[in-house]
């Protein structure tokens, strides 16, 4: 179910679009479905349909989704109603909430198992306050199950039980389809109400079972931007430990945040207030210094990668080779690949450039659509010119070449191996092997020289 509106998140955004961990609400709900070997999953759409079908048609995911449309939104029992045309008898429906994403697969099958194809089975829990869900009524405390009662409808009584509705159930899709088909909006919210369901299910003689579970994460709903913020906590914890008892090192597991994937080799240390995005890997030893935000980048063994670093690969990836020193203050963009033992210092942004091994640029530098070799030592304050106005152009280094201070390459260029290119340059043309090339004003020094004096009574 996605089709409400989320009125408290106060967002242009529709809810289940809203992000979790850097992925949808509602992309977390489905990839959890997709490890129940569903046959598939139906999203019910309603408020922002289109931008819901829009987002989750676009990624990748094992399940086969469908959408149906629920206009206008009559309650939950309403919206379970627009799928049932999709769903077939012999099978079991699953009725998940778009915005509750941090439920585990492993609940979900206990509560499938419980359901076995032939029962109602809902998840429930226990709530020190429970103001505002519904009530699970039973015969008696520990008895069989005998209704839902929603708090608006709830008797003073009713409302001192603590046992909660999630939100979820599992249901034969051949009862459910029956039940459906009994709902009316009798009730203190004019809705059709999903939770009726088990009354009709006791009037019929069925049991109605109840999996309780402890852990309130799991079934919590997001309904404003705070508790958005507290399931953010509660995920990234989740991820962190994760993480930890896999042996990476974190040096504050509530300082990490992960939106996305992150592999780990062993002996990963990881410093406090980083972020990595997208695909990340860390080979074997890595060490990733304070306040780094790392995205789509493999970074090989043993590589350190010091405080302030930004690297984002984007489409085309990062690499970073193995040993390899980057930062602080360093910026990697798409297509930097830099090799075994390069090292990248403060202020320098590489784009688009390949660095060989033992390459050194350690200060103040911008290296663009460059093929730098291996050893190359690029200068302080130097950087590649390769846009002109119009188009990128390549500069290529060759090995052993050692650019000064404040160098221009105008690109296209290239600088043979072993060449040097004397400080405060501007090259344009190509510079042979083995060269000193100096492209700069000459020196010119004025013996005897007299400065100018400030004049009296100014
Ligand atoms: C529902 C349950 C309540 C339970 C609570 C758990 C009913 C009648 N009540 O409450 O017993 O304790 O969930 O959070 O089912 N939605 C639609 N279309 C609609 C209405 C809702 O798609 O017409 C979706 C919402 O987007 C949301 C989910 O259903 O994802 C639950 O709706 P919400 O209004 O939060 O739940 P309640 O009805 O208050
Ligand atoms: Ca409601």
């Amino acid at each position: 179910m996605a089709a409400g509106k989320g009125t408290r998140m106060k967002s242009a955004l529709p809810k289940v679009l809203h992000r979790l961990g850097g992925r949808a609400l509602l992309a977390h709900v489905i990839d959890c479905a997709a490890q129940l070997s569903a046959r598939q999953a139906v999203v019910i759409t309603g408020h922002g349909a289109e931008q819901v079908e829009a987002a989750l048609s676009g990624s990748a995911l094992s399940l086969a989704l469908q959408f149906v449309r629920q206009e206008p939104q009559l309650g939950t029992g309403h919206a379970v109603q627009q799928a049932m045309p999709r769903l077939t008898d012999d099978g079991v429906t699953l009725v998940l909430s778009g915005d509750v994403p941090l439920t585990e697969a492993s609940t979900l099958q206990a509560l499938l198992a419980l359901c076995g194809g032939r029962q109602l089975a809902l998840l429930t829990l226990a709530l020190p306050d429970p103001s505002g869900y519904g009530r699970i009524v039973r015969a008696a405390p520990g008895g069989g199950v005998r209704s839902i009662v929603e708090h608006k409808d709830a008797s003073e009584a009713e409302r001192q039980i603590k046992e909660i509705y999630s939100g979820i159930m599992a249901v034969p899709t051949r009862l459910l389809r029956a039940w459906l088909g009994r709902l009316d909006k009798q009730n203190a919210q004019g809705e059709y109400y999903l939770t009726d369901i088990v009354k009709f299910a006791v009037a019929d003689g069925l049991a109605v079972a109840a999996h309780q579970i402890s852990d309130a994460a799991q079934v919590a709903g997001v309904n404003s931007p705070v508790q958005l913020a507290e399931l953010e906590r509660v995920y990234q914890l989740r991820r962190a430990h994760a993480l930890m008892e896999a042996g990476t090192r974190l040096a504050d597991p509530a300082r990490l945040d992960l939106r996305g994937r992150l592999d780990c080799g062993r002996d990963v240390e990881i410093d406090v207030n980083c972020i990595f995005e997208g695909d990340v890997s860390l080979g074997d030893g890595v060490r990733v210094g304070a306040n780094c935000v790392i995205a789509n980048a493999r970074i090989a063994a043993g590589a350190v990668i010091h405080p302030f670093t930004h690297i984002d690969g984007e489409k085309l990836g990062v690499e970073v080779g193995e040993g390899a020193l980057v930062g602080p203050f360093a910026r990697l963009r798409p297509g930097a690949r830099l090799g075994a033992e390069v090292h990248i210092g403060n202020f320098v942004e590489v784009k688009n450039a390949s660095l060989a091994k033992g390459a050194k640029a350690n200060h103040l530098a911008y290296l663009g659509d460059a093929t730098v070799g291996e050893r190359v030592n690029f200068g302080a304050g130097s950087i590649t010119a390769n846009y002109d106005g119009a188009n990128k152009h390549r500069t290529v280094i060759e090995a052993d070449v050692h650019v000064g201070s404040n160098c221009v390459l105008v690109a296209p260029i290239t600088l043979g191996a072993g060449g040097t290119v004397g400080g405060g340059s501007t090259l344009t043309k190509n510079a042979p092997a083995g060269a000193l090339s100096v492209a700069r004003g000459k020196q010119v020094s004025i013996a005897n020289w007299t400065r100018p004096v400030k004049k009296s009574g100014n």
